[in-house]
């Protein structure tokens, strides 16, 4: 049991070593501009040299007009310290490398130091081998629960990261916790979490610019591989179903969904334990049903609250279909909805996570 435990948490750290492309981070973040000029951006999972995270705001910190961008790294990272060479040494970091101490950075300025009339990555380096910018090791390990990442939390007003798949939950129970605002990276499956669902059900939380549909490529570290893993310019990426939460302001949630279908009780077929119209894609949801819909979680990206509430989500209101899988006619894996079959083997089919939805301003039933 201790062995599947020790295999179990090594399968956990390897899911996390996946690093973001830098025009993925680009095409989200240009949904989010104005929320940005005269903040303190926090990177709290991200070694400075190595995240396109801290690349992309270090490189845009004038342009934004960032107050102050902070990154941290962690040290079970087995990336930390493979760029150290860009800081041109300095006694603190010749002791991190030595020591494979992780450490964070604070950055007030940006500009050009070589003097060939452009910001890159050596004057990011330069700025911190001066003193301009400040690099310091931390006492602990990086881990962003740890008492000196919180208080730089406590700091921050916005927390643009892709942290830990494993770790969630908990990630953004602190980022709840310390009440900030946040654009991070999550895999598709934490949508019907309990944790996660309530704060999307109650607007705390949002899917960000990306559209649900397809998945996002990332860098991931030798040793681990997929069947369906790509080489593209020498660098191996795998592909995860993922999307971007927010609880930052964006257009795409105050767009009206055009609604074009109209209700017929033949063609929305009832659950059999719960009282709701199946409604199995988003853009066939009826422009004049007033009761409960349920839809798939694709729904979300549609998702404007001032056009739908969010009841819940079939996980928590499908009532259990005991007697039927008595019989036989239970499909595995807990509460959802069902629908009574027609034909087939079995009497009920029981479906996808669905959402429940409601529609705040139905037009008129003909
Ligand atoms: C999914 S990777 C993403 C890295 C980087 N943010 C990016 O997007 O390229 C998550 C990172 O979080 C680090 N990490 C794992 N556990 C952590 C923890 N408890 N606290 C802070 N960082 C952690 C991992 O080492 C890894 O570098």
């Amino acid at each position: 049991m201790a062995g599947n435990k020790s295999l179990n948490a090594a399968a956990a750290a390897k899911q996390d070593e996946f690093y973001t492309q830098i025009t993925d981070i680009e095409k989200e973040l240009r949904h989010y501009r104005k929320h940005f000029a005269g903040k303190t951006i926090l990177c709290n999972c991200d070694d400075p040299f190595e995240s396109n995270f801290f690349k992309y705001f270090v490189l845009n910190f004038n342009r934004l007009g960032l107050a102050k961008l902070i990154a941290t790294c962690y040290a079970g990272s087995p990336i930390v310290y493979t760029q150290m060479n860009l800081f041109g040494e300095p006694e603190e970091v010749v002791q991190a490398e030595r020591e494979k101490k992780p450490y964070k950075v604070e950055v007030t300025q940006v500009y050009d130091t070589s003097g060939d009339g452009g910001v890159d990555m050596l004057d990011v380096a330069e700025l911190f081998r001066t003193g301009k910018n400040a690099l310091k090791l931390l006492e602990g390990d990086g881990d962003f629960r740890s008492p000196e990442c919180l208080a730089l939390l406590d700091e921050a007003d916005i927390v643009v990261t892709n942290p830990p798949f494993s770790l969630f939950r908990e990630y953004v129970a602190t980022l709840m916790a310390y009440n900030k605002k946040f654009i991070i990276i999550g895999n598709k499956n934490a949508i019907t979490y309990k944790e996660i669902f309530p704060l999307l059900q109650g607007n705390l939380m949002w899917l960000g610019a990306k559209p649900m549909g397809g998945s996002l490529w990332f860098q991931t570290p030798d040793g681990f591989s997929k069947k369906s893993d790509k080489v593209v310019d020498g660098i191996k990426l795998t592909e995860v179903p993922c999307c971007w939460f927010t609880n930052l302001d964006i257009k795409k949630r105050h767009e009206q969904m055009i609604l074009v279908k109209r209700y017929d009780p033949d063609a929305y077929l009832r659950y059999a334990n719960f009282d709701a119209i199946e409604v199995s894609a988003t853009a066939d949801i009826p422009c004049d049903y007033a009761g409960l819909m349920g839809v798939p979680i694709t729904f979300l990206d549609k998702y404007n609250p001032d056009q739908f509430e969010i009841v819940g989500s079939s996980k928590d209101l499908g009532k259990p279909m005991k007697d039927v899988a008595e019989k036989g006619t239970y499909l595995a894996g807990g509460p959802r909805f069902y629908i009574k079959q027609k034909n087939g083997d079995y009497l009920y089919k029981r479906l996808y996570d669905r959402i429940v939805i409601r529609n705040l301003h139905p037009e008129e039933a003909k």
